[in-house]
């Protein structure tokens, strides 16, 4: 299907992992924007119920939800076998994946905390990219969503910045191994003004912003294997020069 500017991705699937979040719901409205067929899986159909309501009924139009998680390696290849078998194929991933969490130093932790918010998180990020990498197409792109403390220690959600930062290193790892096809990137975003945060500093991007940059960098040939850093506006604003508008 040929492309257009109103509808730049227009014939194109992309799978959102996490669509159903705070940050997700802005990465999912910007892809409906631009055209796409969206897919979000999510444990809950209650859910996924609240963000066809939140995307409005027009732009729902080419939202497909599906009620499946990605916990394990077995979930996330049956829910990515099951998007190409309907669709014939998937172009594009976002995965935003894992919450927030802070409140305990490390030494606090408990064990039932370190599942949660690392090893179940983790596994999901690893599962999913497992499993949709290698069906991806050659001019396609799987983009991980980040925050600032996967770089940065943050006192009190220590747990949080490992998981990042495993995250990260996996990003990173992709990208080597694939030599730049499937494209394979990550935003590492600062705050974000969300549904469940609707007021904060008017330098913090918003979930719609983000979703901006998320079809800028699945848009983007030349941006590849790149930690984007989003931590303002003004980042934003300096990356919209070199995305694909
Ligand atoms: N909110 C911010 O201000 C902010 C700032 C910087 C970075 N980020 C990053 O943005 C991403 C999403 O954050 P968010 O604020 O949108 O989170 P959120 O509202 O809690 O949404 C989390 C999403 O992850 C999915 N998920 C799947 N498995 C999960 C698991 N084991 N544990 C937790 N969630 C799981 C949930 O899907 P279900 O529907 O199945 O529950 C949900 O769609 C994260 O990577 C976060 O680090 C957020």
């Amino acid at each position: 299907m040929s492309t257009t500017t109103a509808s730049p991705l227009g014939g194109k699937v992309v799978a959102v992992p996490g669509g159903t979040g705070n940050v997700g719901e802005g990465i999912v409205r910007a892809f409906l924007k631009a055209g796409a067929t969206v897919v979000v899986p999510s444990r809950s159909q209650g859910r996924l119920d609240n963000i066809v309501k939140l995307i409005g009924p027009e732009l729902a139009a080419n939202l497909r939800t599906v009620a499946a998680g990605y916990a394990t390696f077995e979930e996330a290849d049956r829910l990515a076998a099951g998007i190409v078998a309907e669709f014939g194929h998937v172009d594009h991933v976002t995965a935003s994946v894992g919450g927030w969490w802070a409140g305990k130093a490390l030494w606090q932790t408990t064990e039932d905390d370190w599942r949660k918010i690392f090893v179940d998180v983790a596994t999901s990020h690893m599962a999913l990219a497992r499993s949709f990498v290698p069906r991806l197409p050659e001019d396609g792109s799987y983009t991980t969503i980040a925050g600032f403390s996967s770089q940065k220690p943050y006192p009190g959600a220590g747990i949080v910045s490992m998981q990042g930062a495993a995250q990260l290193m996996m990003r990173e790892v992709l990208t080597a191994e694939l030599g730049g096809q499937p494209r394979v990137n990550d935003l590492v975003l600062g705050p974000v003004i969300n549904r469940s945060r609707p007021g904060g500093d008017p330098t913090w991007l918003t979930a719609d912003q983000v979703g901006e940059a998320a079809v800028g960098v699945a848009r983007t040939p030349s941006i590849a294997g790149e930690h984007v850093q989003l931590a303002t506006v003004a980042d934003l604003q300096r990356e919209r020069a070199r995305m694909a508008s």
